[in-house]
């Protein structure tokens, strides 16, 4: 049963990652999103804090904390800038874990150490431009060569992609095996033939980086395999099970700072000859959003809480994205109403928070694939 009980340890790390949201992150943000500047200097400082390996073991670099802490840790600086949270996520959920899952030990010293110690970061790479919810349609391929594989192909909407130096990618090693036949390789980015493209001109998360990536005749060695030859499908469906429980934190974020800046304009706003907090239509979309706020916090802090319980939490971390996200644009939404027309201005921030909010319902599986993940679960549960 899950019963949710925060340690110091865990309050202990939203001050932490708290203060450095607004010391360090919120001072820049408005800029990097206005001209789409990758956070350098922030992710450089979220190593140092050990926020980019915080669930690897120390004795590969990380911070050995648990999914409750992250989820905490990602919340708080979502909650600030949503570009920030999502190079933290990726790194953390979907290439550290699988390579502390299921790396050697020498590629774990190779490639896992300095990207849990936050010297680096990583990419993951499966969508492609014909394989987004349809994951198992690789088109990359990678043929057998001499003492290693040979890749071809394209990768899409790579987050971190202009910038990451180590990348998981996955590509098909043998197409009669369909999905049992992908594999994943580790891929440094000065690999001759491996070319990330130019930076997308997107919407929102604008400061976080995402780009297309070519690979032309890449050689990969065998010792970058990760994992078995054909294991890649899996280890990329059981990365994204965890990366969704990050972008589920990640929306929480979202949600919670529009949410914080409705309820403190609806305080500082008059209109009527009173603040607008006073007034009824004010009342009800501030407890509608608080309550959506928390109905998310708690689904995303169970489904952490379930895997760091080492339970079954592929439908919990489904649950959670689904709810947390469709929470963020419904919250952003109504944040923008409480300020009006200030609402729809760049000035006063909340603008962005709709804009960051929409990929949470699209990346790392978009809301109707979290659908059909729960549906399975649950007829699995029966037997069915
Ligand atoms: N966890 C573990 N294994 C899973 C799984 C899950 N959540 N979902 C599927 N699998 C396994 C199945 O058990 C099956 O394995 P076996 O054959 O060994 O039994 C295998 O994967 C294939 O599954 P299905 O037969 O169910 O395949 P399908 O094609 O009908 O459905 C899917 C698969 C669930 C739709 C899957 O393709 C999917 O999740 N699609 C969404 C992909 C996605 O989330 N992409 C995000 C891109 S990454 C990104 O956004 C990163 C970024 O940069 C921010």
């Amino acid at each position: 049963m899950f019963s949710l009980e925060l340690s110091e340890m865990h309050e202990m790390i939203r001050q932490t990652a708290r203060d450095f949201a607004q010391n360090d992150v919120a001072p820049s943000s408005v800029e990097r999103d206005k001209e789409g500047i990758f956070p350098t200097e922030i992710v450089k400082k979220l190593g140092e804090l050990g926020f980019l390996g915080m669930m690897v073991e120390p004795e590969w670099g990380g911070a050995g904390m648990d999914a409750l802490s992250y989820v905490i840790a990602m919340e708080e600086i979502s909650a600030v800038d949503a570009s920030v949270g999502v190079v933290m996520s990726v790194n953390n959920s979907l290439v550290n874990w699988g390579l502390q899952t299921y790396g050697t030990d020498a590629q774990k010293e190779r490639w896992l150490k300095p990207l849990a110690a936050g010297e680096i970061h990583g990419a993951f790479c499966l969508s492609e431009p014909e394989a987004g919810s349809d994951a198992t349609q690789q088109h990359t391929t990678a043929e057998r060569g001499e003492g290693g594989w040979i890749l071809n192909g394209t990768k899409n909407w790579i987050t971190n992609g202009t910038t990451a130096s180590t990348y998981l990618v996955m590509a098909q090693t043998d197409r009669d095996l369909k999905h049992k036949g992908i594999t994943c390789f580790i891929i440094p980015r000065d690999t001759p033939g491996f070319e990330p493209g130019l930076k997308e001109d997107k919407l929102g998360i604008r400061s976080s980086d995402t780009c297309s990536i070519g690979l032309t005749n890449v050689f990969v060695p065998d010792d970058q395999v990760l994992g078995q030859v054909g294991q890649g499908f899996k280890i990329a469906m059981e990365s994204l099970n965890g990366g969704r429980i990050g972008i589920a934190a990640q929306a929480l974020g979202i949600a919670k700072g529009a949410f914080e800046a409705a309820l403190r304009y609806s305080t500082e706003r008059t209109a009527f000859g009173k603040p607008i907090s006073n007034l009824q239509a004010i009342q009800m979309k501030l407890a509608d959003m608080a309550t959506r706020l928390e109905a998310a916090r708690m689904l995303v802090y169970r489904a952490a809480w379930m895997k760091d319980q080492h339970q079954n939490y592929i439908k919990a971390a489904a649950q959670a994205k689904l709810m947390a996200s469709q929470a963020a644009v419904h919250i952003a939404l109504e944040a923008i109403q409480v300020h009006g027309g200030y609402g729809y201005v760049r000035e006063y921030l909340v603008e962005r928070y709709l804009r960051d909010a929409k990929i949470t319902e699209i990346y790392e599986g978009t809301s109707e694939i979290q659908h059909i993940v729960i549906a399975r679960e649950l007829l699995k549960e029966i037997g069915a």
